[in-house]
């Protein structure tokens, strides 16, 4: 139930599938607070994202979609520094608001966080992303455990056409889509509002903890 006084806080609210959470939120009663560090708000310093949730006050809501860049390429060229600097941000980054946030939820509040399709998916050149998205997705588990009664789930997207591309040379993100279009069960590549519709369904099902949605077009049974 969302009133006047319901608060939501989207931490990388301000692009992508966590902008689209913005905006499905802001349709409902209530405040959203967009947060990202464009807003000044650097999940990979916690003593800052302890200042913004004590600043912040109570809150309802919380979804986690910070940091999508992740370097690629086989382990054996891999350069280890930038793949613990994805790490620092998504999947600490992650567990830090987690860990900030969680003292400042009211009674029925929920925590939603991201992974994404490749946490299941065995893809060569992938793995620092299939590291950290599968340790999120069993880190939520135990999370839904530690802070019940309040709700902690996890989306996993699929590929989703958003601003994480925007370094892509055009040719080889229209070549992503046509692959995604091609090799997709539903045919096309992820918009942002159909994932905002998963944070929305763990934020709304009281019966829901502990789940990683999968929302990926079909990616993990193509
Ligand atoms: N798009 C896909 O195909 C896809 C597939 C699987 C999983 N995912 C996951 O879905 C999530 C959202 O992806 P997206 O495609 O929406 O990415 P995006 O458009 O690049 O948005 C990422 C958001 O994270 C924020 N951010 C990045 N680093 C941050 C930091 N250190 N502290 C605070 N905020 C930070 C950015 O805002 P600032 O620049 O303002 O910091 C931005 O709002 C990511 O976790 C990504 O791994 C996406």
């Amino acid at each position: 139930m969302f009133t006047d006084q319901t608060v939501s806080v989207v931490i990388g609210g301000t692009s992508g599938i966590g902008r689209a959470v913005v905006s499905a939120l802001s349709a409902r009663p209530g405040t959203v607070h967009a947060l990202g560090r464009s807003t000044g708000l650097d999940v990979s310093n916690p003593a800052a994202v302890a200042r913004a949730f004590a600043a912040l006050g109570p809150v309802d809501h919380v979804v986690i979609t910070a940091g999508s860049q992740a370097p690629g390429g086989s382990l054996t060229a891999l350069d280890l520094v930038a793949a613990k600097a994805a790490f620092e941000v998504k999947f600490w980054g992650s567990v830090t608001a987690v860990q900030a946030a969680a003292p400042h939820l009211r009674p029925g509040g929920t925590l939603t966080l991201t992974s994404g399709f490749l946490a299941r998916r065995a893809t060569p050149g992938t793995f620092v992303k299939t590291a950290m998205n599968a340790a999120l997705e069993a880190t939520v588990k135990v999370l839904a455990r530690e802070l019940a009664p309040l709700r902690v789930n996890v989306v996993s997207p699929g590929l989703t056409d958003t601003e994480a591309y925007a370094a892509l040379p055009a040719e080889a993100r229209q070549a992503m889509l046509d692959r995604a279009r091609a090799t997709l069960p539903v045919g096309r590549a992820g918009h942002p509002d159909d994932l905002a519709k998963a944070y929305l369904f763990a934020i709304d099902s009281g019966f829901v903890t502990g789940a990683v949605l999968d929302v990926d077009g079909g990616a993990l049974i193509a």
